[in-house]
């Protein structure tokens, strides 16, 4: 999922081709009017007589779509024929009415972060929502309503942390630093409002639409569009963060995950809620083995050093090659199991030996989270279904444009998985984070969205309710397109 140089190709300047392609006008089968020859002026013409007007609307002609058209993952290409950047909230419902009665797919854009390939398969308008920045904090002072794709502004930076403020991440659950306080991003949400694939405009919270507010919170980018929403805020702590990291050899990876794991039940079964999040890599640094990886640790403490420095004792114990330092028995918790990570580290140091090309910002990616406020939250009552997982693993693989290892890096990406599904032993399925998911084969509904029977029919039945003709399908899709 690494950025690579930009393959975009945005060839024709007609809509023609998005219209002929749809495969069967789902919306309007009755419709006897088909579009043939909808073209960026045309659309600018008839659908910006209709919105606010500041919205801007223009296609791949233009200078600003390169740009509002870009991604973070440049793998990722969905095939954007127009852009509109809608100005007020109040245009997005009639957007979604237009591209309805056109027979347009329709992508939410918001910061682009999204890297799932499942996105390679959407063809029409992208709604950017990067003019929808407002936030509105409540005079009480505990929650703030924000834009659909407020993230700039420096309240919300201060208010929340990386990655808490974008409606993509919320949508998917939304880990953070602040989760073993609070809990997932999702949690703090209270009111969503949203526009739904008819275009209807509904307020969406815990006593209106509560079925799907439920869905709006692990598997929303399947269900609608939000528009804005409301969430908790909580003070700023009081103290500092204390970082700690460490670059280890390779042979004290026993040593290390023996500690980590230790580490996330230290307090009644769970990691110190202080402890915000911990998160290592394999790397290659060339400079100080040219075939043996080095195991990267960062911990990040939200509260004194003396007291972060207790809790990371055992790990200054360990002795490292570099220290940068800058200033319950609840469920059944899941552990790293260490047989598993030396087999990864084996597979990541003979693969790279292999193909010593994709080395540079190759890594396998470890994220741990404090989770107790987490875990607080029972497990019906989101969407999200992953809550009892502790830690996330995932192998960012660099493949040089034109190297020709998509194909190896793809083997070793389904390895990686393999061994991690072989190391949770007997009986347990496949969970994938869906925010992370890349659109790997293995990475089913099921491991996205949850795999007790129950949580998929409840879904799926919303999901007949609220999107019946699966407009909302490219995101890393509930229901796979027909
Ligand atoms: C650099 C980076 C850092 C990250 N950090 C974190 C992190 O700290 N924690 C974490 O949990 N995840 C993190 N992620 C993963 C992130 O959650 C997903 O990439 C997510 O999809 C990004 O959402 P976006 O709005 O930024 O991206 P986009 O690509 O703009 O949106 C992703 C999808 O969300 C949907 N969507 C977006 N906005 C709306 C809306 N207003 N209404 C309805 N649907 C919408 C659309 O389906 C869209 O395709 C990170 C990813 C990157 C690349
Ligand atoms: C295409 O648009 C033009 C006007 O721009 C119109 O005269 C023509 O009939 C349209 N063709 C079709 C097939 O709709
Ligand atoms: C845009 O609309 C607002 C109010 O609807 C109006 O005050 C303003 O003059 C308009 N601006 C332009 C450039 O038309
Ligand atoms: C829930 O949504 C309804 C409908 O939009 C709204 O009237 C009500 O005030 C909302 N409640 C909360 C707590 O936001
Ligand atoms: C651990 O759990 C016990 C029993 O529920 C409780 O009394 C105690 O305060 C908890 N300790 C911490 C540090 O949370
Ligand atoms: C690699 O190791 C050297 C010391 O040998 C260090 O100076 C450098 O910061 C390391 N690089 C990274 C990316 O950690
Ligand atoms: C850890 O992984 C090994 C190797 O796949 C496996 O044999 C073992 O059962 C796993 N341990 C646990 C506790 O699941």
């Amino acid at each position: 999922m690494a950025p690579i140089s930009s393959l975009a190709v945005y060839g024709t300047l007609l809509l023609q081709s998005l219209v002929a392609a749809t495969p069967f006008p789902r919306y309007f089968q009755n419709n006897p009017l088909t579009r043939r020859n909808l073209t960026t002026a045309v659309v600018q013409r008839e659908l910006g007589h209709i919105l606010s007007n500041d919205t801007l609307i223009f296609g791949p002609e233009s200078p600003e779509f390169p740009e509002a058209s870009s991604r973070w993952n440049e793998f990722v290409q969905p095939h954007v024929e127009i852009i509109v950047e809608p100005a007020q909230e109040a245009d997005i419902s009639k957007i979604v009415r237009y591209c309805n009665d056109n027979s347009i797919e329709f992508l939410v854009k918001n910061r682009g972060h999204g890297f799932t390939t499942s996105l390679n398969a959407f063809k029409g308008l992208q709604i950017n929502m990067i003019k929808l920045q407002g936030v509105d904090i409540a005079a009480n002072g505990q929650t703030a309503l924000l834009q659909g794709g407020a993230f700039a502004d420096p309240t919300v930076r201060a208010l929340w942390d990386k990655g808490y403020v974008t409606r993509g991440v919320t949508l998917g659950g939304g880990h953070g630093r602040l989760e073993g306080l609070y809990g997932l991003a999702a949690d703090g949400v209270v009111h969503l409002n949203v526009v739904t694939s008819d275009g209807s405009e509904i307020g969406v919270n815990a006593t209106s639409h509560r079925d799907l507010f439920w869905a709006m919170r692990g598997a929303g980018h399947n269900f609608g569009i939000v528009t804005s929403s409301r969430i908790k805020i909580h003070p700023r702590p009081k103290s500092t963060w204390h970082y700690h990291s460490y670059t280890w050899t390779g042979d004290k990876l026993e040593a290390v995950f023996e500690e980590i794991n230790k580490l996330h039940k230290s307090v009644n079964g769970s990691a110190p809620v202080l402890l915000g999040m911990d998160a290592g890599t394999y790397t290659l640094n060339q400079s100080i083995s040219k075939t043996e990886p080095v195991i990267f640790w960062d911990f990040a403490y939200n509260g004194p050093a003396e007291e972060a420095e207790a809790m990371l004792q055992p790990f200054n114990a360990i002795e490292a090659v570099l220290q940068n330092v800058r200033d319950v028995p609840y469920v059944q918790i899941p552990d790293y199991n260490v047989t598993t990570q030396r087999r990864l580290y084996g597979l990541f140091a003979r693969t790279l030996a292999q193909y010593p090309v994709m080395a540079r910002g190759t890594l396998l990616a470890h994220e741990g989270y404090g989770n107790k406020a987490v875990q607080q939250v029972p497990s019906h009552a989101t969407a999200y279904p992953h809550r009892e997982q502790n830690f996330i693993v995932y192998l960012k693989a660099t493949v040089p444009e034109g190297s020709g290892l998509l194909e190896p890096a793809r083997a070793w990406a389904k390895e990686t998985f393999d061994l991690l599904m072989e190391g949770q032993g007997p009986g347990q399925t496949p969970k994938t984070y869906v925010n992370y998911a890349w659109g790997h084969p293995w990475e089913t509904a099921k491991s996205m969205y949850g795999d007790e029977p129950w949580r998929l029919a409840l879904l799926k039945k919303l999901k007949a309710k609220y999107d019946p003709f699966n407009r909302f399908r490219f995101y890393n899709p509930l229901v796979a397109a027909k």
